[in-house]
């Protein structure tokens, strides 16, 4: 038998998550980040101000084409809007933290400039809002939305409606960690998937695995 099933006692990952509904919710208090690293607590960084790492996006766009122009509303530092941009997309990028230019996604009613699709990492205290958010915005206009998202965000009960009620195109599991915390040599904790919507699919989700 090349691949044995292991029993349910070895088969149980170490890491999994205590309460999968907790993990991007409100309900954690942003002050101490108990979830990034197995055994250290790290301040949590105000709005959630992890960047992606380039490899992340890139595994993405390997796989998926979207339609764009690409709207990337919490942006950060701009790294992973210069990753598609590398690509070959038009992307607008915007985020809360800019000085000069601070833009809630949350308050937006349209779509930003001519942008179709949106593609982020989006704070993972208001997760759940910011994708129900992206997709009101983009699904209708037949866009795409694209999240980075903890791996088990579609094992909550209370967030059933963003794949039943919207166009679930496909879940793509990456299957390294990334690193969230850069000159560390803990082990990431957590698992990560993108969830991609595409407002012109007409069918079941699929599922793909990334590097
Ligand atoms: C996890 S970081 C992602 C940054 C970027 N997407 C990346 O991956 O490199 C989350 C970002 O969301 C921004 N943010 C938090 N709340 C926001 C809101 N309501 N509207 C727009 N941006 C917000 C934060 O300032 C932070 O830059």
């Amino acid at each position: 038998m090349p691949f044995p099933i292991p029993d349910r006692e070895t088969a149980t990952h170490r890491d999994s998550p205590d309460d999968p509904s907790a993990m991007n919710s409100e309900k954690i208090a942003p002050t101490k980040d108990p979830f990034m690293y197995r055994q250290m607590m790290f301040d949590r960084r105000d709005n959630d101000a992890y960047y992606t790492p380039d490899w992340c996006t890139e595994a993405l766009i390997a796989k998926v084409t979207f339609r764009g122009p690409l709207w990337e509303p919490a942006a950060g530092k701009g790294r992973m809007a210069a990753v598609l941009r590398r690509a070959g997309y038009d992307v607008v990028e915007s985020d809360l933290d800019r000085q000069n230019d601070p833009l809630d996604f949350l308050q937006t009613t349209t779509m930003l400039g001519a942008t179709l699709s949106i593609v982020t990492n989006p704070p993972y205290h208001i997760a759940e809002k910011f994708v129900r958010h992206a997709l009101d915005l983009a699904l209708p206009g037949g866009g795409m939305v694209a999240m980075l998202l903890r791996h088990e965000f579609d094992c909550a009960k209370k967030r059933r409606y963003l794949f039943e009620r919207y166009q679930f195109f496909q879940k793509l599991t990456l299957t390294t960690r990334p690193r969230w915390i850069e000159n560390t040599d803990n082990s990431p904790r957590h698992n990560f998937a993108w969830f991609v919507w595409n407002g012109l699919h007409d069918g079941p989700a699929t599922l793909g695995w990334l590097p």
